[in-house]
């Protein structure tokens, strides 16, 4: 779309799987490719949120913060057309988290999911006992996600289907806010839903491959090398039908992953992948193919990423550069917003 302000963030919280790849950098890159003019592209390193985890450690912290400015650049996102940065650069952002926090009511955000799971909290059994451990960061996560969204006034967010609650919140922030103060400062930002549905853990397909999961068997990590993917793949939990491979989630989750990755990955239909398949008859030969398609496609950014890790001044000046662009965008949208606000 022509004049649009396109934002996404991805947490520091571990090394980038495919998961994080498929559904949300490599879009980015996408969006770098087909970018026009008009339309201006921030992404961002989310700092701030990466410390809502229960025992943050500031020496893995460091470690991930640097690394995920290189796996963004590894896959391809091109600095001369997105705004790089990381989210505590730009203070606009915490600014407008405690603005938009005076609209947000307590009922909607105990709707949420994330905080939730993140807390290992079953959806209906929360009880005030539950609710008096969660911090009060974790379980405004969502606003200040929202205040990301609409420091820059983006009119869309390219994210992964695990965001689409989140994504629902912002709306309607922006939607009170607007309505609060009668004026449409606020474009409704619209979800870009990455093609490739939500990539799920190795070793339990019941749940989404996440950075957070402390059992390595169940990511594949961008830098994972060849052999640890084999590994990793030949290990991922299917089922003991063996002589045919097809889509079908609630039956055969951990094969339907693996389709659903390859489909990915090939920019597929799971219809034509499953024609594509259809010559497999043992798990041997699938996952063998699996693995040929992911060693294949995450190659280039294994490669680039030991490249930038090793150039940090690189690395600075494009933060450095994502930061001003940021930051300009912000400081005037934020003077705009208090300005109406009666500051
Ligand atoms: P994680 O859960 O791995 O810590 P983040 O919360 O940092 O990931 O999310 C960053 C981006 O990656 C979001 O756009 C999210 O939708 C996407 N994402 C995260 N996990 C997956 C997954 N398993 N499959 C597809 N997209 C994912
Ligand atoms: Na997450």
């Amino acid at each position: 779309p022509k004049n649009a302000s396109i934002f996404s963030m991805i947490q520091p919280t571990g090394e980038f799987h495919l998961g994080n790849y498929l559904g949300a950098t490599r879009v980015w890159k996408d969006l770098c490719t087909l970018k026009s003019s008009s339309q201006r592209l921030t992404f961002g390193v989310a700092d701030l949120h990466a410390i809502t985890i229960p025992k943050p450690n500031t020496t893995k912290f460091r470690k991930y913060r640097i690394e995920a400015i290189a796996s963004i650049l590894s896959v391809g996102v091109d600095p001369s057309k997105a705004s790089v940065m990381y989210q505590s650069s730009i203070p606009q952002q915490t600014q407008l988290h405690w603005l938009l926090s005076t609209l947000a009511s307590m009922g909607y955000l105990n709707r949420m999911t994330q905080w939730k799971s993140k807390s290992n909290i079953k959806d209906g059994s929360v009880d005030s006992d539950a609710i008096g451990k969660v911090r009060l960061g974790l379980f405004a996560y969502p606003v200040l996600q929202a205040a990301d969204i609409l420091t820059y006034k983006a009119t869309h967010v390219p994210v992964g289907d695990d965001q689409t609650q989140h994504l629902e919140l912002t709306r309607h922030l922006a939607e009170q806010f607007n309505h609060l103060y009668k004026k449409r400062v606020f474009p409704l930002p619209k979800t870009i839903l990455a093609p490739t549905k939500k990539i799920l853990s190795l070793s339990s397909p019941e749940k989404k491959m996440s950075k957070s999961d402390p059992n390595q068997d169940a990511l594949i990590y961008l830098n994972d090398e060849p052999e640890i993917i084999a590994k990793k793949i030949k290990k991922a939990v299917t089922d003991s039908i063996s002589d045919h491979f097809e889509y079908d989630p609630v039956n055969r989750p951990g094969v339907s992953n693996l389709i659903n990755i390859i489909s990915g990955i090939q920019r597929k239909s799971i219809g034509e992948v499953e024609k594509d398949i259809a010559r497999f008859r043992n798990y041997s030969d699938f996952k063998g193919y699996v693995t040929e398609n992911v060693v294949e496609e995450l190659s280039g950014p294994r490669n680039m990423f030991k490249r930038f890790i090793n150039e940090p001044e690189y690395l600075d000046s494009v933060i450095k550069k994502g930061s001003e662009e940021a930051s300009e965008v912000a400081e005037k949208n934020i003077k705009e917003i208090m300005n109406i606000m009666g500051f």
